[in-house]
């Protein structure tokens, strides 16, 4: 009786056991992506099924004053224009109510009232997606303006600051301090870019919606189109089967998979709303601008004495985000005098959403790059003044550390980069003609496990499956369920199927905060135990099992094989063979994940990731070019599942950190507020030949705290420190500080260093 382990690792060889468990496994969905089968949202047709396209303001600020539909109602193919004056009730959803959340707290067409330029004011309906895209341009809309609000700049706030963590007195140690750093950091509007575009495929059956959609979180998504459109939760189903990418923006729906499922509901016809790319820029969230004032005031021998933070985040007039970039500062170094504070100023402008490493990406930004100045006048390694200040508990809530080795990521990053060889000076590396910079940062990113359900079936044919309303944003969630069923069963992966995606499974995780799997890892575990013991119950005592009166805890699964426990496993009887002597379909175990927030024990840690970027920089001071060569990333986020996997995701995110501190921004007109360069063309991001040589280099501490594996969960630290290590490189080859991102030609024009 063979049994074939066919798990494979990307050279080919193959994985047994647990050993599939840490290694390289390639993702079990990629042929169906590759070969073009797998379905995103706007993949889905139906018979019968019509266009939907939405009409944007044209304006930032004011109202509409009149809207006239009745050309666009009569051109060809048209069937419905749906607009504030005939879309019926659509319900706000309960403001921080964590069970549902959506992007935006108004509904679409809630009023006639204009809060931002490309809002929807109305949508147009035709057979075709050219008839509804001739017709959305006849709307006819006539707008009363008001006073709009669209500086970038928000340092004239003056209004009321909330205070986000305190201890000490901060404003007393600072101004005693022997070395202090005071300055302002500034982070742009950055815009998610993911390769799949927002779109819904809404289609009803009786008083019953499918949305077909491309969401980071179906089971909110659901109870939050549910309470928006006054209907009752098991009345919708949202399906996402495969994503490409969202980097937070689709989180929480947005206005337009309502529009599309009442325009879908009036005509009892699917309906398909796709956004396009320009739509991505003012309708779907963004990193909000951030402005962060920071200072720190350390001894003589560089020990820190105070810290503070007060940063401004841009928010809408139509919700408000708080950006969170006091996530790090209160746990990163130990200091005893701390303050963080935090208000948000309004924009005419779409309302932001977390982008990757919300609040800590732009927080570290600015306390990294304050870190940076301390250590240069404090004529101090920048390594060293980290080292320095190694908290041994969590300073801002007094908790012990889960599992905590930032010390180990900077002594690996400086190994690995070849740090000793650096020569502080501006300016004092060359190579090949070129000016070298070499800077680093820290990075550090909240740990969570998120409440999640699973369950695993044994099925009489011989596969195993395992399912959860959880969904796989890209980044390789099928194939950890599927490394897990091989963990704990054995069988190969030609018999197991993952099944993600549906609210009409056991409701599952967001694919958010990097909390994917560790949140996934206990239900399915679980699930697994259950469906075990009642195989080994049904196999115990049905009639012909050759384990027939056994005792179940005697009885082993290894491979897939019933085996009595210390006898050789091929001896052991298939599965499947006790599933079909009971004459059941399958055997089906349940597990749940309880949160983090509610486990008695990890709610009294804390639970962080931590990193170290290192970065060089090469500067071509006659010609002007500036171009991030290396980086080496060290990371410290618990055990990794699946090598490859993990290993792609900090290299996607390195290029993104190149991308935030080289060229990303949206610029909106200050006439207008529209994004100027709303457009994969105008809007700059990192591309291959901006890509350094990446080396990632993951510690291997497991944190137990989390789940049994001891994954973390990675993504966003990834992207965590690598901007202000970038600018702090910069500054080594240019003696230019940039304190406000992107990094542009005209900073370091200003270099004094004029030859390589
Ligand atoms: Mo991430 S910003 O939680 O998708």
């Amino acid at each position: 009786m063979a049994t074939t382990f066919d798990a494979v690792d990307e050279l080919g060889k193959v994985v047994t056991g647990s050993a599939i468990i840490g290694t390289s496994v390639p993702r079990i969905d990629g042929p169906l992506k590759t070969t073009g089968v797998a379905q995103y949202a706007a993949d889905f047709h139906f018979d019968r099924l019509v266009h939907a396209v939405p009409v944007q303001s044209s304006i930032a600020s004011g109202k509409i004053k009149e809207l006239d539909a009745s050309a666009a109602e009569k051109m060809p193919g048209v069937l419905l224009v749906l607009h504030h004056g005939n879309i019926g009730k659509l319900y706000r959803v309960v403001p921080n109510d964590f069970s549902a959340t959506a992007a935006e707290a108004r509904p679409a067409f809630e009023d006639e009232k204009i809060y931002y330029w490309g809002q929807y004011v109305a949508v147009v309906v035709a057979e075709t997606l050219q008839q509804a895209t001739a017709a959305a341009k006849a709307v006819r809309i006539e707008y009363e303006a008001a006073p709009q609000s669209l500086k970038p700049s928000l340092g004239d706030y003056a209004g009321k600051r909330k205070s986000v963590s305190k201890r000490g007195d901060v404003d007393k140690a600072f101004a005693a301090a022997a070395v202090k750093v005071d300055q302002n950091y500034i982070t742009p509007v950055e815009t998610h870019n993911p390769i799949e575009m927002h779109a819904t495929v809404a289609t009803w059956d009786g008083d019953k919606v499918i949305l077909y959609e491309t969401s980071q979180g179906v089971w909110n998504h659901r109870l939050a189109i549910a309470q928006i459109l006054g209907v009752p939760r098991e009345n919708v189903q949202v399906i996402t089967k495969f994503l490409g990418s969202g980097f937070g923006g689709k989180l929480f729906p947005w206005p337009h998979s309502a529009m599309a499922a009442v325009a879908s509901r009036q005509l009892q016809r699917p309906v398909k709303l796709s956004l396009s790319r320009r739509m991505m820029f003012s309708n779907v969230g963004y990193r909000p601008r951030c402005e962060q004032q920071m200072k720190i005031g350390a001894t003589a021998d560089g020990k820190l004495v105070a810290l503070r933070q007060d940063y401004l985040n841009q928010t809408s007039y139509v919700d408000d985000v708080d950006e969170g970039c006091g996530e790090a500062t209160p746990y990163l170094y130990s200091v005893p005098n701390l303050e963080v504070t935090s208000a948000l100023v309004q924009r005419n402008t779409g309302t932001p959403s977390p982008m990757r490493g919300p609040g800590a990406v732009p927080g570290l930004f600015a306390m990294e790059s304050a870190m940076d100045e301390l250590a240069i006048a404090l004529k101090m390694d920048p390594v060293e003044l980290r080292l320095r200040n190694e908290p041994v508990k969590d300073e801002g809530t007094g908790q012990q550390f889960s599992s905590r080795h930032l010390k180990e990521c900077l002594e690996t990053g400086k190994a690995k980069f070849g740090w000793d060889k650096r020569t502080p000076a501006v300016g004092s590396m060359r190579r090949d003609g070129k000016i070298l910079g070499w800077g680093m940062a820290a990075a550090s990113w909240g740990a969570y496990r998120f409440g999640s359900n699973a369950t695993v079936e044994f099925c009489a044919d011989g596969r195993v499956c395992a399912r959860s309303a959880t969904q796989d944003i890209g980044t390789g969630t099928y194939t950890v369920f599927a490394q897990i069923l091989h963990d704990k069963i054995g069988v190969p992966f030609d018999r197991i199927e993952v099944i993600l995606g549906d609210t009409a499974l056991p409701e599952g995780a967001m694919s958010g905060g990097s909390w994917a799997t560790a949140s996934s890892i206990p239900a399915v575990l679980g699930a697994i135990a259950n469906a075990k013991r009642t195989l080994m119950q049904m196999a115990a005592t049905t009639e012909g099992s050759p384990h027939w009166n056994s005792d179940p805890a005697k009885l082993e699964l290894t491979s897939g094989l019933i085996h009595g426990a210390g006898k050789p496993f091929q001896t052991g009887v298939p599965f499947e063979e006790v599933v079909k002597l009971g004459r059941l379909s399958g055997i089906t175990g349940e597990g749940k994940t309880v949160s983090t927030f509610e486990d008695p024990k990890a709610k009294e840690l804390s639970l962080h990731s931590y990193g170290a970027q290192f970065v060089e920089v090469e500067w071509e001071p006659d010609i002007a070019r500036l171009r991030v060569s290396r980086v080496v990333s060290v990371i410290d986020a618990g055990r990794m599942i699946n090598l490859k996997a993990a290993t792609n995701q900090i290299m996607g995110a390195v290029v993104m950190g190149v991308g935030m501190g080289l060229l990303e921004q949206t610029v909106y007109d200050q006439r207008s507020g529209q994004p100027i360069n709303g457009s994969m063309a105008d809007y700059l991001m990192a591309t291959c030949a901006d890509s350094p040589k990446i080396d990632v280099v993951f510690l291997d501490h497991p944190d137990l705290a989390m789940n049994e594996y001891g994954a973390r969960g990675v993504g966003e630290i990834g992207l965590a420190g690598v901007a202000p290590a970038i600018t702090a490189a910069v500054y080594h080859a240019t003696g230019v500080r940039v304190r406000e991102l992107p990094v542009r030609i005209e900073d370091l024009l200003k270099s004094e260093i004029r030859e390589a």
